[in-house]
Protein backbone atom coordinates (compact mmCIF):
# COMPACT_ATOMS: atom_id res chain seq x y z
CA UNK A 1 0.00 0.00 0.00
CA UNK A 2 1.37 3.00 -1.21
CA UNK A 3 2.65 5.58 1.91
CA UNK A 4 0.97 9.98 1.53
CA UNK A 5 4.95 10.67 0.77
CA UNK A 6 5.01 8.15 -2.12
CA UNK A 7 1.87 10.03 -3.87
CA UNK A 8 2.69 13.76 -3.05
CA UNK A 9 5.94 16.01 -2.03
CA UNK A 10 5.66 18.47 1.08
CA UNK A 11 7.52 21.45 0.77
CA UNK A 12 7.22 24.11 3.39
CA UNK A 13 8.91 27.47 2.40
CA UNK A 14 8.84 30.90 3.28
CA UNK A 15 6.46 33.48 0.90
CA UNK A 16 8.57 35.00 -1.15
CA UNK A 17 8.72 37.98 -3.92
CA UNK A 18 10.35 37.40 -7.36
CA UNK A 19 13.39 39.76 -6.97
CA UNK A 20 13.63 41.02 -10.70
CA UNK A 21 10.22 42.46 -10.04
CA UNK A 22 9.83 46.55 -9.32
CA UNK A 23 9.01 47.52 -5.55
CA UNK A 24 6.33 48.94 -7.07
CA UNK A 25 4.54 46.66 -8.69
CA UNK A 26 6.21 43.50 -6.85
CA UNK A 27 5.65 40.06 -8.67
CA UNK A 28 5.16 37.02 -6.21
CA UNK A 29 8.15 34.47 -7.07
CA UNK A 30 6.88 30.92 -8.36
CA UNK A 31 5.86 28.81 -5.76
CA UNK A 32 4.46 31.65 -4.01
CA UNK A 33 2.36 32.44 -7.15
CA UNK A 34 1.90 28.75 -7.18
CA UNK A 35 0.39 28.18 -4.09
CA UNK A 36 -1.75 31.50 -3.33
CA UNK A 37 -3.41 30.52 -7.21
CA UNK A 38 -3.56 26.94 -5.25
CA UNK A 39 -5.34 28.96 -2.43
CA UNK A 40 -7.28 31.10 -4.06
CA UNK A 41 -8.96 27.91 -6.03
CA UNK A 42 -9.45 26.07 -2.82
CA UNK A 43 -11.92 29.38 -1.60
CA UNK A 44 -13.40 29.69 -4.39
CA UNK A 45 -12.26 32.79 -5.24
CA UNK A 46 -11.79 34.18 -8.81
CA UNK A 47 -8.59 33.35 -10.53
CA UNK A 48 -5.95 36.68 -9.56
CA UNK A 49 -3.67 38.07 -12.30
CA UNK A 50 -0.18 38.82 -11.99
CA UNK A 51 -0.70 41.97 -10.33
CA UNK A 52 -3.07 40.28 -8.09
CA UNK A 53 -1.06 37.54 -7.35
CA UNK A 54 1.83 40.17 -6.32
CA UNK A 55 -0.08 42.31 -4.16
CA UNK A 56 -1.05 38.82 -2.34
CA UNK A 57 2.51 37.91 -2.04
CA UNK A 58 3.80 41.04 -0.78
CA UNK A 59 1.32 40.66 2.10
CA UNK A 60 2.51 36.91 3.01
CA UNK A 61 5.97 37.77 2.76
CA UNK A 62 5.49 40.85 5.14
CA UNK A 63 3.58 38.51 7.59
CA UNK A 64 6.54 36.15 7.11
CA UNK A 65 3.84 33.38 6.47
CA UNK A 66 5.47 29.32 6.17
CA UNK A 67 3.61 28.55 3.45
CA UNK A 68 3.18 24.50 2.60
CA UNK A 69 1.98 23.65 -0.56
CA UNK A 70 1.60 19.58 -1.40
CA UNK A 71 2.47 18.45 -4.59
CA UNK A 72 1.61 15.41 -6.89
CA UNK A 73 4.75 13.30 -7.70
CA UNK A 74 3.20 12.34 -10.77
CA UNK A 75 0.95 14.67 -12.29
CA UNK A 76 -1.41 14.06 -15.46
CA UNK A 77 0.40 16.03 -17.87
CA UNK A 78 -2.11 18.88 -19.06
CA UNK A 79 -3.34 19.21 -15.38
CA UNK A 80 -2.82 21.83 -12.74
CA UNK A 81 -0.36 19.69 -10.69
CA UNK A 82 1.67 18.92 -14.01
CA UNK A 83 2.18 22.93 -13.97
CA UNK A 84 3.82 23.30 -10.16
CA UNK A 85 0.46 24.22 -8.66
CA UNK A 86 -0.03 22.41 -5.23
CA UNK A 87 -3.03 20.01 -4.77
CA UNK A 88 -3.38 21.10 -0.95
CA UNK A 89 -2.31 24.71 0.86
CA UNK A 90 -1.14 25.34 4.43
CA UNK A 91 0.33 28.32 5.59
CA UNK A 92 1.05 29.15 9.35
CA UNK A 93 2.59 32.37 11.07
CA UNK A 94 3.49 34.31 14.48
CA UNK A 95 1.55 37.12 15.75
CA UNK A 96 0.57 38.36 19.21
CA UNK A 97 -2.10 36.96 21.56
CA UNK A 98 -3.44 38.91 24.23
CA UNK A 99 -3.85 36.92 27.03
CA UNK A 100 -5.23 39.59 29.86
CA UNK A 101 -3.33 41.53 31.88
CA UNK A 102 -1.65 43.59 29.13
CA UNK A 103 0.59 40.37 28.70
CA UNK A 104 1.18 39.25 25.07
CA UNK A 105 2.43 35.47 24.15
CA UNK A 106 3.71 34.36 20.42
CA UNK A 107 0.36 32.54 18.99
CA UNK A 108 1.15 29.89 16.05
CA UNK A 109 -1.91 31.38 13.64
CA UNK A 110 -2.80 28.79 10.87
CA UNK A 111 -4.40 29.89 7.73
CA UNK A 112 -5.09 28.97 4.36
CA UNK A 113 -6.24 25.37 4.76
CA UNK A 114 -7.60 23.89 1.55
CA UNK A 115 -7.33 20.55 -0.19
CA UNK A 116 -8.38 19.96 -3.46
CA UNK A 117 -11.84 18.10 -3.97
CA UNK A 118 -9.71 14.97 -6.01
CA UNK A 119 -7.48 15.02 -3.30
CA UNK A 120 -9.50 14.74 0.08
CA UNK A 121 -9.93 11.84 2.88
CA UNK A 122 -6.63 10.49 2.09
CA UNK A 123 -4.73 12.60 5.47
CA UNK A 124 -3.09 15.57 3.75
CA UNK A 125 -4.68 17.83 6.61
CA UNK A 126 -3.73 15.97 9.16
CA UNK A 127 -0.42 15.21 7.46
CA UNK A 128 0.35 19.57 7.64
CA UNK A 129 -1.54 20.34 10.31
CA UNK A 130 0.28 17.60 12.72
CA UNK A 131 3.76 18.45 10.91
CA UNK A 132 2.93 22.39 11.89
CA UNK A 133 2.11 21.84 15.49
CA UNK A 134 5.22 20.10 15.94
CA UNK A 135 6.87 22.41 14.53
CA UNK A 136 5.42 25.22 16.61
CA UNK A 137 5.85 23.16 19.88
CA UNK A 138 9.86 23.04 19.17
CA UNK A 139 10.09 26.33 18.70
CA UNK A 140 8.90 27.19 22.14
CA UNK A 141 5.38 28.72 21.44
CA UNK A 142 2.79 27.48 23.79
CA UNK A 143 -0.35 28.14 21.61
CA UNK A 144 -1.82 27.54 18.29
CA UNK A 145 -5.12 29.35 16.75
CA UNK A 146 -7.20 29.22 13.81
CA UNK A 147 -10.69 30.43 12.25
CA UNK A 148 -12.30 27.10 10.79
CA UNK A 149 -14.49 27.63 7.67
CA UNK A 150 -16.65 23.80 9.25
CA UNK A 151 -16.86 23.22 12.74
CA UNK A 152 -16.26 19.72 12.68
CA UNK A 153 -13.05 18.95 11.61
CA UNK A 154 -9.84 20.47 14.28
CA UNK A 155 -11.21 19.00 17.55
CA UNK A 156 -9.64 15.82 16.87
CA UNK A 157 -6.19 18.44 16.40
CA UNK A 158 -7.06 19.37 20.12
CA UNK A 159 -8.50 23.00 19.00
CA UNK A 160 -11.54 23.98 21.47
CA UNK A 161 -13.13 27.08 20.60
CA UNK A 162 -11.95 29.78 22.34
CA UNK A 163 -14.58 32.79 21.51
CA UNK A 164 -17.54 33.42 19.65
CA UNK A 165 -18.38 35.89 17.26
CA UNK A 166 -21.48 37.79 16.68
CA UNK A 167 -23.16 40.00 13.96
CA UNK A 168 -25.26 42.92 15.81
CA UNK A 169 -27.97 44.59 13.05
CA UNK A 170 -28.83 48.10 15.10
CA UNK A 171 -32.67 49.41 13.92
CA UNK A 172 -31.65 52.86 13.56
CA UNK A 173 -35.50 54.34 13.85
CA UNK A 174 -36.18 51.91 17.20
CA UNK A 175 -32.84 52.09 18.82
CA UNK A 176 -32.97 55.89 19.78
CA UNK A 177 -30.15 57.93 21.42
CA UNK A 178 -27.60 57.01 23.96
CA UNK A 179 -28.42 57.12 27.08
CA UNK A 180 -25.42 58.59 28.52
CA UNK A 181 -23.16 60.85 26.43
CA UNK A 182 -20.00 59.21 25.59
CA UNK A 183 -16.76 61.87 26.37
CA UNK A 184 -15.05 63.76 23.39
CA UNK A 185 -16.12 64.33 20.26
CA UNK A 186 -16.31 61.88 17.10
CA UNK A 187 -15.78 63.27 13.41
CA UNK A 188 -15.40 62.04 9.60
CA UNK A 189 -12.13 61.84 8.30
CA UNK A 190 -10.55 60.43 4.49
CA UNK A 191 -9.34 56.83 4.88
CA UNK A 192 -6.24 58.10 4.06
CA UNK A 193 -5.85 60.36 6.79
CA UNK A 194 -6.93 57.32 9.18
CA UNK A 195 -4.10 55.16 7.86
CA UNK A 196 -1.81 57.40 9.59
CA UNK A 197 -3.42 56.97 13.35
CA UNK A 198 -5.00 53.71 12.44
CA UNK A 199 -1.87 51.71 14.00
CA UNK A 200 -1.64 53.51 17.32
CA UNK A 201 -5.19 53.29 18.13
CA UNK A 202 -4.78 49.36 17.92
CA UNK A 203 -1.91 48.83 19.77
CA UNK A 204 -3.72 50.49 22.52
CA UNK A 205 -6.84 48.30 22.09
CA UNK A 206 -4.59 45.33 21.62
CA UNK A 207 -3.09 45.89 24.61
CA UNK A 208 -6.14 46.53 27.08
CA UNK A 209 -8.68 43.54 25.20
CA UNK A 210 -7.76 39.93 26.46
CA UNK A 211 -7.83 37.88 23.36
CA UNK A 212 -6.84 40.37 20.73
CA UNK A 213 -4.24 39.09 18.16
CA UNK A 214 -1.68 41.38 16.56
CA UNK A 215 -3.06 42.58 13.24
CA UNK A 216 -1.32 40.78 10.12
CA UNK A 217 -0.94 42.76 6.79
CA UNK A 218 -4.52 41.17 5.16
CA UNK A 219 -6.27 42.14 8.34
CA UNK A 220 -5.29 45.89 7.58
CA UNK A 221 -5.52 45.56 3.83
CA UNK A 222 -9.53 44.78 5.08
CA UNK A 223 -9.73 47.20 7.90
CA UNK A 224 -8.76 50.19 5.90
CA UNK A 225 -10.67 49.34 3.02
CA UNK A 226 -8.26 48.30 0.78
CA UNK A 227 -9.99 45.43 -1.04
CA UNK A 228 -11.18 46.35 -4.09
CA UNK A 229 -10.06 43.62 -6.90
CA UNK A 230 -7.53 45.98 -8.47
CA UNK A 231 -5.72 47.03 -5.36
CA UNK A 232 -6.69 50.59 -5.55
CA UNK A 233 -8.64 52.15 -2.32
CA UNK A 234 -12.32 51.43 -1.96
CA UNK A 235 -14.29 54.84 -2.67
CA UNK A 236 -16.87 53.39 -0.76
CA UNK A 237 -15.12 53.19 2.01
CA UNK A 238 -15.87 55.83 4.74
CA UNK A 239 -13.82 56.43 7.81
CA UNK A 240 -14.64 58.42 11.23
CA UNK A 241 -11.77 59.17 14.51
CA UNK A 242 -12.96 59.42 17.78
CA UNK A 243 -11.44 61.56 20.45
CA UNK A 244 -10.88 61.99 24.21
CA UNK A 245 -11.58 65.15 25.84
CA UNK A 246 -7.55 65.91 25.71
CA UNK A 247 -7.93 65.64 21.63
CA UNK A 248 -5.98 62.46 21.51
CA UNK A 249 -7.49 59.74 18.80
CA UNK A 250 -8.79 56.50 21.08
CA UNK A 251 -10.77 54.90 18.29
CA UNK A 252 -12.25 54.91 14.80
CA UNK A 253 -14.50 53.35 12.66
CA UNK A 254 -14.33 52.28 8.97
CA UNK A 255 -17.77 51.29 6.88
CA UNK A 256 -19.44 51.73 4.02
CA UNK A 257 -23.38 52.09 2.75
CA UNK A 258 -24.33 49.11 1.26
CA UNK A 259 -27.94 48.96 -1.22
CA UNK A 260 -29.91 45.68 -0.85
CA UNK A 261 -32.42 45.16 -3.67
CA UNK A 262 -34.20 47.93 -5.29
CA UNK A 263 -32.87 47.16 -9.10
CA UNK A 264 -31.82 49.18 -11.27
CA UNK A 265 -33.61 52.95 -10.81
CA UNK A 266 -35.57 51.51 -7.68
CA UNK A 267 -34.63 52.49 -3.96
CA UNK A 268 -33.40 49.25 -1.94
CA UNK A 269 -32.96 49.07 1.17
CA UNK A 270 -29.55 50.51 2.53
CA UNK A 271 -27.70 49.22 5.44
CA UNK A 272 -24.25 50.64 7.16
CA UNK A 273 -21.81 48.16 7.24
CA UNK A 274 -18.79 48.38 10.02
CA UNK A 275 -16.16 47.11 8.51
CA UNK A 276 -14.13 48.26 11.56
CA UNK A 277 -14.28 49.63 15.27
CA UNK A 278 -11.67 50.03 17.00
CA UNK A 279 -12.12 51.35 20.30
CA UNK A 280 -9.24 51.72 22.61
CA UNK A 281 -10.99 53.40 25.79
CA UNK A 282 -14.88 52.93 27.13
CA UNK A 283 -15.89 56.14 25.38
CA UNK A 284 -14.59 55.31 22.17
CA UNK A 285 -17.41 52.83 21.51
CA UNK A 286 -20.73 54.52 22.25
CA UNK A 287 -18.96 57.81 20.43
CA UNK A 288 -18.67 56.14 17.09
CA UNK A 289 -22.47 54.83 17.69
CA UNK A 290 -23.75 57.87 17.30
CA UNK A 291 -21.98 59.83 14.55
CA UNK A 292 -22.92 55.90 12.43
CA UNK A 293 -26.98 56.77 13.85
CA UNK A 294 -26.86 59.87 11.79
CA UNK A 295 -25.31 58.63 8.93
CA UNK A 296 -28.42 59.19 6.48
CA UNK A 297 -29.77 56.89 4.74
CA UNK A 298 -29.06 53.96 6.35
CA UNK A 299 -31.66 52.37 8.35
CA UNK A 300 -29.44 49.49 9.91
CA UNK A 301 -26.41 49.48 11.20
CA UNK A 302 -24.55 46.02 10.58
CA UNK A 303 -21.64 45.15 12.97
CA UNK A 304 -20.32 41.87 12.53
CA UNK A 305 -17.70 41.38 15.10
CA UNK A 306 -19.62 42.97 18.13
CA UNK A 307 -18.54 42.60 21.98
CA UNK A 308 -20.12 39.61 24.01
CA UNK A 309 -21.67 41.07 25.94
CA UNK A 310 -22.29 44.15 23.94
CA UNK A 311 -22.30 47.57 25.63
CA UNK A 312 -24.55 49.08 23.36
CA UNK A 313 -27.36 47.11 23.78
CA UNK A 314 -27.41 48.94 27.28
CA UNK A 315 -26.05 52.07 26.00
CA UNK A 316 -28.82 52.66 23.66
CA UNK A 317 -32.60 54.37 25.09
CA UNK A 318 -34.24 50.70 23.69
CA UNK A 319 -31.62 48.39 23.75
CA UNK A 320 -33.73 45.49 22.19
CA UNK A 321 -33.61 47.07 18.95
CA UNK A 322 -30.43 45.44 18.67
CA UNK A 323 -30.65 41.78 17.16
CA UNK A 324 -28.66 38.96 16.67
CA UNK A 325 -28.13 38.10 13.36
CA UNK A 326 -25.29 35.65 13.58
CA UNK A 327 -23.42 34.03 16.24
CA UNK A 328 -20.83 31.00 15.68
CA UNK A 329 -17.63 30.01 16.69
CA UNK A 330 -14.75 32.63 16.09
CA UNK A 331 -10.94 31.50 17.50
CA UNK A 332 -10.08 27.96 18.00
CA UNK A 333 -7.21 28.05 20.28
CA UNK A 334 -4.65 24.50 20.67
CA UNK A 335 -2.71 24.73 23.73
CA UNK A 336 0.63 23.29 22.99
CA UNK A 337 2.73 23.71 26.19
CA UNK A 338 0.26 24.18 29.08
CA UNK A 339 2.45 25.09 31.98
CA UNK A 340 3.81 28.30 29.61
CA UNK A 341 0.35 29.00 28.69
CA UNK A 342 -1.38 29.11 32.00
CA UNK A 343 1.53 30.76 33.70
CA UNK A 344 1.86 33.19 30.87
CA UNK A 345 -2.09 34.39 31.70
CA UNK A 346 -3.47 36.39 34.84
CA UNK A 347 -5.43 34.73 37.83
CA UNK A 348 -8.51 36.46 39.02
CA UNK A 349 -8.30 34.51 42.71
CA UNK A 350 -6.16 32.52 45.01
CA UNK A 351 -6.67 28.80 44.80
CA UNK A 352 -4.59 25.21 44.35
CA UNK A 353 -6.63 22.91 41.34
CA UNK A 354 -5.19 19.65 39.48
CA UNK A 355 -6.36 19.29 35.89
CA UNK A 356 -5.56 15.98 34.11
CA UNK A 357 -5.36 16.79 30.47
CA UNK A 358 -6.07 14.11 27.72
CA UNK A 359 -4.05 15.07 24.08
CA UNK A 360 -4.04 12.79 21.68
CA UNK A 361 -1.16 14.25 19.80
CA UNK A 362 0.38 14.32 22.97
CA UNK A 363 1.94 17.81 23.35
CA UNK A 364 -0.17 18.79 26.10
CA UNK A 365 -1.12 15.10 28.29
CA UNK A 366 -0.48 14.91 31.77
CA UNK A 367 -1.93 16.03 35.02
CA UNK A 368 -0.72 19.46 36.36
CA UNK A 369 -1.17 21.36 39.56
CA UNK A 370 -2.10 25.02 38.74
CA UNK A 371 -1.45 27.03 42.09
CA UNK A 372 -2.68 30.62 41.70
CA UNK A 373 -1.68 33.27 44.21
CA UNK A 374 -1.79 36.95 43.84
CA UNK A 375 -2.97 36.96 40.18
CA UNK A 376 0.11 34.58 38.97
CA UNK A 377 -0.09 30.99 38.65
CA UNK A 378 2.67 28.27 39.14
CA UNK A 379 1.74 25.59 37.20
CA UNK A 380 3.83 22.12 37.81
CA UNK A 381 3.51 18.51 36.48
CA UNK A 382 1.48 16.68 39.33
CA UNK A 383 1.52 13.14 40.39
CA UNK A 384 -1.38 12.78 41.76
CA UNK A 385 -3.62 9.74 41.66
CA UNK A 386 -6.77 10.76 40.43
CA UNK A 387 -6.53 15.32 39.77
CA UNK A 388 -10.00 17.27 40.50
CA UNK A 389 -11.01 18.22 37.21
CA UNK A 390 -10.12 15.93 33.71
CA UNK A 391 -10.82 17.60 30.37
CA UNK A 392 -9.16 17.26 27.00
CA UNK A 393 -6.67 20.29 25.37
CA UNK A 394 -9.30 21.37 23.38
CA UNK A 395 -11.63 21.88 26.38
CA UNK A 396 -8.82 23.54 28.00
CA UNK A 397 -7.88 25.69 24.64
CA UNK A 398 -12.36 27.07 25.17
CA UNK A 399 -11.44 27.17 29.20
CA UNK A 400 -7.86 29.31 28.86
CA UNK A 401 -8.80 32.48 28.39
CA UNK A 402 -12.03 32.58 29.91
CA UNK A 403 -14.04 33.02 26.89
CA UNK A 404 -16.13 29.74 28.60
CA UNK A 405 -17.28 28.78 31.59
CA UNK A 406 -16.46 25.74 33.43
CA UNK A 407 -19.31 26.11 34.65
CA UNK A 408 -21.34 25.32 31.56
CA UNK A 409 -18.40 22.98 29.99
CA UNK A 410 -19.03 20.81 32.65
CA UNK A 411 -22.70 20.60 31.79
CA UNK A 412 -21.92 19.99 28.11
CA UNK A 413 -19.71 17.03 29.80
CA UNK A 414 -16.62 18.04 28.74
CA UNK A 415 -15.13 18.67 31.86
CA UNK A 416 -15.82 16.21 34.67
CA UNK A 417 -15.17 17.57 37.89
CA UNK A 418 -13.77 14.18 40.26
CA UNK A 419 -13.53 16.79 43.63
CA UNK A 420 -16.85 18.76 44.71
CA UNK A 421 -16.20 22.44 44.10
CA UNK A 422 -13.02 21.92 42.12
CA UNK A 423 -15.74 23.69 39.16
CA UNK A 424 -16.27 26.78 40.78
CA UNK A 425 -12.85 27.24 42.11
CA UNK A 426 -11.60 27.50 38.44
CA UNK A 427 -14.04 29.25 37.35
CA UNK A 428 -13.32 32.25 39.55
CA UNK A 429 -9.41 31.60 39.04
CA UNK A 430 -9.82 31.79 35.24
CA UNK A 431 -12.42 35.05 35.17
CA UNK A 432 -10.79 37.45 32.98
CA UNK A 433 -11.11 41.08 33.85
CA UNK A 434 -12.64 42.27 30.27
CA UNK A 435 -14.61 40.36 27.97
CA UNK A 436 -12.61 38.79 25.39
CA UNK A 437 -12.82 40.98 22.02
CA UNK A 438 -10.76 40.05 19.16
CA UNK A 439 -11.23 42.25 15.85
CA UNK A 440 -8.53 40.09 13.93
CA UNK A 441 -9.58 38.29 11.29
CA UNK A 442 -7.16 35.93 9.88
C1 LIG B 1 -11.41 20.27 5.30
C2 LIG B 1 -10.26 19.77 4.44
C3 LIG B 1 -9.10 20.72 4.60
C4 LIG B 1 -9.88 18.34 4.91
O1 LIG B 1 -8.72 17.90 4.19
P1 LIG B 1 -8.37 16.36 3.99
O2 LIG B 1 -6.97 16.25 3.51
O3 LIG B 1 -9.41 15.72 3.18
O4 LIG B 1 -8.46 15.78 5.49
P2 LIG B 1 -7.75 14.46 6.03
O5 LIG B 1 -7.90 13.35 5.04
O6 LIG B 1 -6.38 14.75 6.50
O7 LIG B 1 -8.66 14.17 7.27
C5 LIG B 1 -8.29 14.55 8.58
C6 LIG B 1 -9.41 14.20 9.51
O8 LIG B 1 -10.48 15.13 9.33
C7 LIG B 1 -11.68 14.46 8.99
N1 LIG B 1 -12.36 15.32 8.01
C8 LIG B 1 -11.89 15.68 6.81
N2 LIG B 1 -12.77 16.50 6.20
C9 LIG B 1 -13.79 16.66 7.06
C10 LIG B 1 -15.00 17.40 7.01
N3 LIG B 1 -15.33 18.13 5.95
N4 LIG B 1 -15.82 17.34 8.07
C11 LIG B 1 -15.49 16.58 9.16
N5 LIG B 1 -14.35 15.88 9.26
C12 LIG B 1 -13.53 15.92 8.22
C13 LIG B 1 -11.26 13.12 8.44
O9 LIG B 1 -12.24 12.16 8.64
C14 LIG B 1 -10.01 12.83 9.24
O10 LIG B 1 -10.36 12.34 10.52
P3 LIG B 1 -9.43 11.24 11.26
O11 LIG B 1 -8.01 11.58 10.93
O12 LIG B 1 -9.76 11.47 12.70
O13 LIG B 1 -9.85 9.93 10.73
C15 LIG B 1 -10.70 19.70 2.98
O14 LIG B 1 -11.87 18.95 2.92
C16 LIG B 1 -10.96 21.07 2.32
O15 LIG B 1 -10.08 21.62 1.73
N6 LIG B 1 -12.20 21.59 2.40
C17 LIG B 1 -12.57 22.84 1.77
C18 LIG B 1 -11.88 24.06 2.36
C19 LIG B 1 -12.02 24.13 3.86
O16 LIG B 1 -13.08 23.94 4.41
N7 LIG B 1 -10.91 24.41 4.53
C20 LIG B 1 -10.86 24.55 5.94
C21 LIG B 1 -10.62 26.01 6.18
S1 LIG B 1 -10.53 26.34 7.84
Amino acid sequence: MSTLDDDYDLRTFTAALDPEGLAAEPRADAATAAWVAAESMGFHEAAADDAALGRAARRLTADGRRLTGVYRREANPGSLDAEGRPVATFASFDKTLHVGGGRLVEADLVAGVTVQPTHRRKGILRRMITDDLARAKASGTPVAALTASEASIYRRFGFGVGVRERTIEVDVRRAGGLLSEPEGSTDLVTTASLAEVASDVFARFHFRSPRSIARHEGAWHHALGRERPDGTPDPAARAAVHRAATGTVDGYVTYRVESVGGGPGATGTQTLVVVDLVAATDDAYPGPWQLLRAVAPASSIRYPNAPQPDPLSPALVAGRAVPIRHDEDHVWFRILDPIAALQARPWAADGVVTIAIGDALGHAAGTYRVTSEAGEATVKKAAVRRAALELDVATLGSLWLGGFDPVTLAAAGLVRERRKGAVQKLRAMLLPERPLHGITYF
